[in-house]
């Protein structure tokens, strides 16, 4: 019987018992063992099926020695950081599905488990449910990947979904994000961008070997988008996305950064809807390769956790180096990135090409909406300084 501690019964922890318990059989027959939830650390004893685990004590599950792997579903920074590392340094291997330690300290906590032998996990912590940081690191890692971009956020594409679908209000499509579980316990981290931006930046990590810390990354997140540019969108052939995108700069380093993107109708995460992710890599072998799956949600997250405890139990932690250095070398401002840019100014067409020079017009009535030639994030900001800017947007094409 292999023993395992979970940190927090949250909508996380409690898939991954369920996890455990309802694919007790496949787990058993692929490691050989039966799998079995020793511990839960929790802040707050509750009645329920796990009330015989719990223990508001870290230091039972630190010193027992059955327990193998730790699973912290905590979430945010503190006590999940202080507990990863005293796990680590117990010589247990380490899973997680938070992204914000993973994006904070990773370099640090990987180093760490590289020095103790163990593993420190965490495929859930980007897309939820789907292989992606995997593939990076092992299918894909004869590339040299140039570029990643991708909805990371359930929630806000879920929101966007509900809005431009049925017309339903931000407030309302938000809590119906948060029954479902998949907004985080502060949602202001979703709808703001951070979580997505978060999850760029591990993205960014794994791809390009140096930690990009997530104070230097611009994260926008939908909060300021007006359901008028969804609307104007649409018509143009065009749906509004929430990206976060991470790229290898021609000049050497590289950029990230989140925001809402105008994308064509015809590229397929245009169409990616609902509580679904979808994240794009380009290598200079592959070209783009895509995933899709649900980002978020007890049990898709749970699927990814606990697959990491079985790769844990199953394949050597010799690994001497970490995935990334805690250098924090080479990051790019995004404004050096060049694209088209989607502007709803209150002026005219004239305005505009005063501006821009050679614009593509999308909708005129009083306001005037209209797409720039590629231009430079620096060079859109200067070029808009003498207009009524209402909205600025990237364009993904
Ligand atoms: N709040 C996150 C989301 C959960 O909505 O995508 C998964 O990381």
């Amino acid at each position: 019987m292999i023993k395992i501690a979970i940190l927090g019964l949250g909508t996380v922890g409690t898939g991954v018992a369920r996890v455990v318990a309802d694919n007790a059989r496949q787990i058993e027959r692929k490691l050989g063992e039966p799998l079995q939830v020793k511990s839960v650390l929790v802040r707050r004893f509750k009645d329920g099926p796990y009330r015989q685990l719990m223990t508001d004590d870290f230091s039972r599950i630190e010193n027992d020695p059955e327990i193998r792997v730790v699973v912290e579903t905590i979430g945010g920074v503190e006590a999940a950081y202080e507990y990863t590392k005293r796990a680590l340094e117990a010589g247990k291997h380490v899973v997680t599905a938070n992204k914000q330690l993973v994006a904070e300290k990773g370099a640090e906590l990987l180093a760490l488990a590289a020095r103790k032998k163990v593993h420190y996990l965490f495929e859930a912590s980007v897309g939820g449910g789907i292989p992606v940081l995997h593939p990076i690191r092992e299918c894909l890692a004869a590339n040299r990947i140039e570029e990643i971009y991708g909805i990371l956020n359930g929630t806000t594409n879920y929101i966007l979904t509900r809005m431009v679908r049925t017309g339903a209000f931000f407030t309302d499509a938000l809590r119906e994000a948060q029954a479902k579980g998949y907004a985080e316990a502060d949602p202001t981290a979703d709808v703001q961008g951070i979580d997505a931006g978060r999850k760029t930046c591990i993205l960014a990590d794994l791809a390009f070997g140096h930690e990009v810390p997530p104070e230097k990354v611009p994260m926008e997140g939908i909060t300021k988008l007006s359901l008028r540019d969804v609307k104007i969108a649409e018509r143009a052939g065009y749906r509004i996305k929430l990206l976060g995108r991470t790229v290898r700069m021609p000049g050497g380093g590289c950029t990230a950064y989140v925001a809402p993107h105008l994308i064509p109708e015809e590229h397929p995460m245009a169409n990616v809807e609902d509580v679904f992710n979808a994240v794009a890599v380009r290598g200079n072998a592959t070209g783009e390769v895509m995933f899709y799956g649900k980002g978020a949600g007890e049990l898709p997250t749970a699927s990814a956790c606990v697959s990491d405890v079985m790769e844990a139990l199953t394949t050597s932690a010799s690994r001497e180096e970490p995935l990334w250095s805690a250098d924090g070398e080479g990051f790019v401002d995004p404004d050096e990135l060049h694209t088209r840019f989607y502007f709803r100014i209150e002026g005219s067409l004239t305005d505009a090409a005063m501006a821009f020079g050679q614009v593509e017009v999308l909708s005129e009535d009083g306001e005037t909406a209209f797409l720039t030639e590629r231009i430079s994030g620096t060079d859109a900001r200067q070029q808009s300084a003498m207009l009524n800017v209402l909205a600025c947007m990237r364009v993904m094409n």
